[in-house]
C-alpha cells in the first residue's frame, strides 16, 4: 500500500460588484443574463484560505468549511472537481520523486479544508471567495494550466457566478459570453489593483448573521435585467478615467435598482435592514450637501454595506461619522473594516482595527 499525500494551499479575496449580476439564463452552467463589473477587495480582511490534499489512503472526496465537515455531494462542488481533474495533468512530487499520472487525478480522492477571516454568507461574497479559491488551489495541486486566457474563471463560475471575478484582483468585469456551453463566460481584468489610488474602500459590517434568502434562491425569484446594463461602457470609462462622480452614481443607483428588484419579488425579498437604510441617507444627505459625491455605497445580498470614499480625507470623514452616528449599542454590531492604508484610521483618531472591533 502506497501512503503519501499531497496538499496545496491557496489564499482569494472576496469581491464586491458595483454592476451587479442578478438572473442566469442557465441555472446548471450559471451563465448570467447580464455582465457584470467588481472590484477584488483586500485579501488581509476578507478572503479565504484553501488547503487540498490528495492521498491514495482517502476513501472519498470530502470538505470542511471553517473546521466544520460538510457535504462535498452538492452539483456545484462535482462540476468545479470534475472539470479540474479533466484538465489535470502529471505531477512529480518533489521530495520523493514519485509521478502521479494525468490519469490517476480519476481515482484520487480530494480533502478541501477552506476557512473564511470574515462572517460567511452575510452578504460579503463568501461563496465568491471560497470557489475562487478552490480552483486555484486546485489547480496547483493537479497541474492544471489554462488553454485560453480566462479557463479557470469559467470553472470557479460553475461553483458560484461570483467567483470568476475573484480570480483577478483590482476591477473585474465577468463577460456574460454568448456561448451555450459557457466558454466564454469568463472574467477578465479591467484595471489592476495599483490602478484607483486615491479610492478607500471601507466595509461596515452590520450583521454578521446568515442572509435568510441565499441569493441562488432569490435569484429564481427575481430574474430582471438590470435597467443599468447600458451604464456598463459608462461604469468601465469612468473606472478608467478615475471618475469618482460617474463611478459612485452608477454604483449607488445599481444598488438601489437591485434592492428595488429583490422587494419587487414575489414574495419580495429584504436584505437590507434599519441600519444599512440608515447608512444610504448619511451618504445621500453627505453627497447633496457636498455638491458632488464624496461616497458611493453598494450592498449585496445582505445588509452589510461596502463604501467607496473619494480620498484618504474623505475616508477618515466617513470613519468618524459611522462612529459618531452608530455608536455601539446591544441592537448594532458594527465593526469596520479599512482596504487598503491602515493609516486612514490614525488620521480619524482611531488606532487600530482592533479599536473598532472592540466598540461594537
Ligand atoms: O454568485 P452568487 O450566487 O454569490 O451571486 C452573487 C449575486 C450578488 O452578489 C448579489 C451580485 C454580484 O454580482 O456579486
Amino acid at each position: 500500500e502506497e501512503t503519501w499525500v499531497v496538499m496545496k494551499t491557496a489564499r482569494a479575496p472576496s469581491n464586491i460588484a458595483v454592476i451587479k449580476y442578478w438572473g442566469k439564463r442557465d441555472e446548471k452552467l450559471i451563465l448570467p443574463i447580464n455582465s457584470s463589473i467588481s472590484v477584488t477587495l483586500d485579501p488581509e480582511h476578507l478572503s479565504a484560505t484553501t488547503t487540498v490534499a490528495a492521498s491514495p489512503a482517502f476513501e472519498k472526496d470530502r470538505l470542511w468549511l471553517n473546521g466544520k465537515e460538510v457535504s462535498v455531494e452538492g452539483v456545484r462542488y462535482k462540476n468545479c472537481l470534475r472539470e479540474m481533474r479533466a484538465r489535470a495533468t502529471d505531477v512529480v512530487i518533489e521530495s520523493s520523486g514519485k509521478v502521479i499520472r494525468k490519469e490517476d487525478w480519476n481515482s484520487l480522492h480530494i480533502h478541501i479544508a477552506s476557512e473564511n477571516n470574515f462572517p460567511t454568507a452575510a452578504g460579503l461574497a463568501s461563496s465568491a471567495a471560497g470557489f475562487a479559491c478552490l480552483v486555484y488551489a486546485l489547480a496547483q495541486l493537479m497541474g492544471v494550466q489554462e488553454k485560453y486566457e480566462g479557463e479557470l474563471t469559467a470553472i470557479a463560475r460553475l461553483g458560484s457566478g461570483s467567483a470568476c471575478r475573484s480570480l483577478y484582483g483590482g476591477f473585474v468585469e465577468w463577460k456574460m459570453g454568448q456561448e451555450i456551453d459557457g466558454t466564454d463566460s469568463i472574467a477578465v481584468q479591467l484595471a489592476e489593483e495599483s490602478h484607483w489610488k486615491d479610492l478607500v474602500i471601507i466595509i461596515a459590517v452590520v450583521s454578521s448573521r446568515q442572509k435568510e434568502t441565499s441569493s441562488t434562491s432569490g435569484m429564481q425569484e427575481s430574474v430582471k435585467t438590470s435597467p443599468l446594463l447600458k451604464y456598463r461602457a459608462e461604469m468601465e470609462k469612468a473606472i478608467k478615467s478615475m471618475n469618482f462622480t460617474e463611478f459612485a452614481k452608477i454604483t449607488c443607483a445599481d444598488s438601489n435598482q437591485f434592492h428595488a428588484t429583490c422587494l419587487d419579488t414575489s414574495p419580495p425579498i429584504f436584505y437590507l435592514n434599519d441600519t444599512s437604510r440608515k447608512l444610504i441617507g448619511l451618504v445621500e444627505r453627505w453627497n447633496r450637501h457636498a455638491g458632488e459625491p464624496q461616497v458611493a455605497y453598494t450592498f449585496d445580498a445582505g445588509p452589510n454595506a461596502v463604501m467607496f470614499a473619494k480620498n484618504k480625507e474623505v475616508a477618515a470623514q466617513l470613519l468618524q461619522r459611522l462612529l459618531y452616528q452608530f455608536p455601539p449599542s446591544a441592537d448594532t454590531d458594527i465593526s469596520r473594516y479599512v482596504h487598503g492604508d491602515q493609516s486612514i484610521l490614525e488620521s480619524a483618531g482611531v488606532n487600530s482595527l482592533k479599536d473598532i472591533d472592540s466598540l461594537s
